[in-house]
């Protein structure tokens, strides 16, 4: 297995085949983190099967343990947590190490906030460059108190609370992370804590708390906002778990057979949660050839198949209502765009320019470097299709970032020219085996 520890370059030349065959995706990386997270804070023993075994779930598992929880993995990708219970968590003896993993960083900070205890939090160069504020502003209102690097850059040290006050907060940017560390807080808070947010993002922690038995209520608000209530203090009830392929590992796939002609691929079981399944909407609303079969509910969340053939794709508008439910994506969606015939607009990506790296800057470096016009107007890119001919040939800066290096390696398959990557180690962090998978199904890469 490679780790991002260790730098790896990667050059990918045209393929001149299609994609072919029948796989699964591994385990839901958000699902993922959360089902340590929460079964560690609940009673009883946990089994979880999916379970992705990434480094950035890695980190979360070691931080579990640091606290207390009973933390092992039984098989590949079968784990099973013997929980503390909500406030029952203990002191971590050592510097919380969170890699490059920001669900990590921001969720934990709610749950360590309204435990008693002091801790540190680090992460890698990459983390250690995006904002915590966002969390640590909500969080102290329960009485917790932070100390931080550089105005809200890990490191930073948390005094957590005892009897926390609960907290009514309305998010001023949309972003799951940062309801569910509020939502974590206010499982150990007195009262009832309220997160309002203006557009609905990922909701896997409302589901998963759901499934653990603990009441929430949840309300629409007017322009397809939610308000979501918890009851403090909570009591978790362990109960197994069933992780679902991630979406967004399946993109790739996706957008890779939906580019070689002649491709045909299935994805099994894939989590289908709505508000993840922008990629999905944005590539059917492009031209592409997807079928979603075998719809099913698993523990609280919509899973399916997903057949993807060869389609042409055009350009066309991605609003900024559409970001939330596919703001992981744009990284491989401007490949798919930068293929396509006519212009795509993608609209209000703010959010890009605070993820593994700059996403925004990366996206419009990558397709530049390899002869792709791309404009930037406020936070909109708008990406000049060059109807199948990329004419490759640059070089990709990945800046740490999983999301870029895999993206850098499907414009690679479709370019006339070789792609060089500068590294490609850090795709370890969200998707171990990615290259075999792909491989697998008829890519040639060399690594
Ligand atoms: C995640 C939320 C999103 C997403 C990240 C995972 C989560 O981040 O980009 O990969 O698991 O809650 P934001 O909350 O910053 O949008």
């Amino acid at each position: 297995m490679m780790n991002s520890s260790s730098r790896q370059s990667l050059k990918v030349s045209f393929l001149t085949s299609p994609l072919k065959g029948k796989i699964n995706v591994p385990g839901d990386k958000s699902i993922s983190h959360r089902a340590l997270m929460f079964s560690a804070l609940a009673i009883g023993e946990t089994h979880i099967s999916g379970l992705l075994e990434g480094e950035d779930v890695m980190r979360t598992a070691q931080a579990m343990r640091f606290l207390g929880a009973h933390v092992h993995r039984q098989d590949f990708s079968e784990w099973h947590v013997i929980g503390k219970g909500v406030g029952n968590l203990e002191e971590p003896h050592d510097v919380l190490d969170m890699g490059n993993s920001g669900t990590s960083a921001r969720l934990l900070s709610g749950i360590l906030s309204t435990h008693p205890f002091f801790s540190v939090m680090t992460g890698d160069r990459s983390l250690r460059k995006r904002p915590m504020a966002r969390v640590i502003e909500p969080l102290s209102q329960t009485g917790a108190q932070f100390l931080t690097r550089n105005k809200g850059r890990l490191p930073i040290a948390i005094q957590g609370v005892d009897k926390a006050k609960s907290i009514y907060y309305r998010l001023p940017v949309a972003s799951a992370q940062v309801k569910s560390s509020i939502l974590l807080a206010g499982l150990n808070a007195e009262g009832m804590t309220v997160v309002e947010e203006p557009i609905a993002t990922r909701d896997h922690t409302e589901n998963m708390l759901n499934h653990f038995g603990v009441m929430i209520k949840i309300e629409t608000l007017e322009n397809e906002g939610k308000k979501i209530s918890l009851q403090g203090p909570a009591l978790l009830r362990a109960k197994n778990i069933h992780v679902p392929g991630d979406p967004s590992s399946a993109a790739f796939i996706m957008v890779a057979a939906t580019l070689l002609p002649g491709s045909e691929v299935l994805i099994e079981n894939v989590g289908l949660n709505p508000l993840r399944t922008g990629i999905i909407k944005a590539l059917l609303m492009m031209g592409a050839d997807i079928q979603i079969m075998n719809e099913r509910q698993e523990v609280g969340e919509k899973t399916g198949n997903i057949l993807i053939k060869y389609a042409k794709l055009h350009g066309v508008d991605i609003p900024a209502s559409m970001v939330p439910s596919m703001v992981d994506e744009f990284p491989v969606l401007s490949i798919a765009a930068a293929y396509a015939n006519g212009i795509t607009r993608f609209m209000g990506l703010a959010e890009l320019r605070l993820k593994e790296s700059d996403r925004f800057t990366s996206i419009m470096n990558m397709l530049r470097k390899n002869g792709i016009l791309v404009d930037e107007k406020d936070d909109d890119l708008i990406i000049q299709g060059a109807s199948g001919n990329i004419p490759g040939n640059g070089e990709v800066t990945t800046h740490m970032d999983h999301r870029l290096a895999m993206s850098a390696s499907i414009l690679g398959l479709v370019a006339q020219k070789p792609v060089m990557i500068d590294d490609v180690s850090f795709i370890s962090t969200s998707f171990p085996k990615y290259f075999d998978l792909m491989n697998s199904l008829g890519c040639q890469f060399q690594i």
